[in-house]
């Protein structure tokens, strides 16, 4: 039998997780997939004004810098954006807030773009609506928002542990330091995302890869 507490709390899991977060991207198998990720993300946000929410140790940040106009990178945790302001930004483009993606509150808007990595997969199905017209309130009428995130893999993903009754699925994550905690973590299909989308969005473009996919539309 299991004794130790297992924590539910995301943001506090996080943030215990912020050192050794970016081992996540070097699993041998996923470096194809990580490559056209990059270069899609590059392409769609070139030029823009990006509001990049949830930006954790800015793995994703680091790579959009390259091509984007300029970006403010925000995330509810400290240490994580403390572990992405020591990366270099060769174009000095990157600012960064504190910020919760469900209320953005203090964040401007009238960016042009918005960019989402790995955090559309832990917010709680019933929150959704939610959490996308707060993000959609933050970027111009048709600006372009972008998502990526995990597909479920057999075998080589984390196994789901729990499902509750209103659909969200669970996943029991044990750190370096043997901390447990039960990350809620939701596999989305593309109908799901369609339809949440329906009436908030355009040109929608969901492209899966074996590992990930990816998500482009403009706010309508
Ligand atoms: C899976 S990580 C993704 C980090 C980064 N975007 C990436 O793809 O490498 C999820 C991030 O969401 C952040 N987070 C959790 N709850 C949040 C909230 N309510 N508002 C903003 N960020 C949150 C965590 O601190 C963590 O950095």
């Amino acid at each position: 039998m299991n004794t130790h507490p297992v924590n539910t709390n995301l943001a506090e899991y996080y943030a215990k997780r912020a050192q050794e977060y970016e081992r996540v991207y070097d699993k041998p198998e996923r470096q194809p997939d990580l490559g056209r990720l990059k270069q899609a993300l590059k392409a769609a946000l070139r030029n823009e004004t990006v509001l990049e929410i949830a930006c954790g140790t800015g793995y994703w940040t680091h790579c959009l810098a390259e091509t984007a106009a300029a970006i403010l990178a925000t995330d509810i945790n400290g240490p994580v954006i403390d572990v992405a302001k020591a990366k270099r930004y060769p174009r000095d483009n990157v600012d960064f807030a504190i910020a919760d993606c469900y209320t953005l509150a203090g964040i401007n808007d009238g960016f042009s773009a918005a960019f989402g990595g790995f955090i559309w997969s832990h917010v709680p199905l019933e929150k959704l609506p939610s959490f996308l017209e707060t993000l959609h309130a933050k970027v111009k009428t048709g600006g372009k928002i972008v998502f990526i995130d995990n597909a479920y893999v057999a075998g080589n993903s984390t196994p789901v542990s729990r499902t509750d009754e209103i659909g969200n699925t669970y996943q029991r994550r044990v750190l370096q330091d043997g901390s447990a905690h039960l990350v809620l973590k939701n596999f989305p299909a593309e109908a799901q995302i369609r339809s949440l989308l329906e009436g908030k969005a355009a040109q929608i473009a969901f492209t899966q890869l074996p590992y990930y996919w990816y998500l482009v539309y403009t706010v309508g």
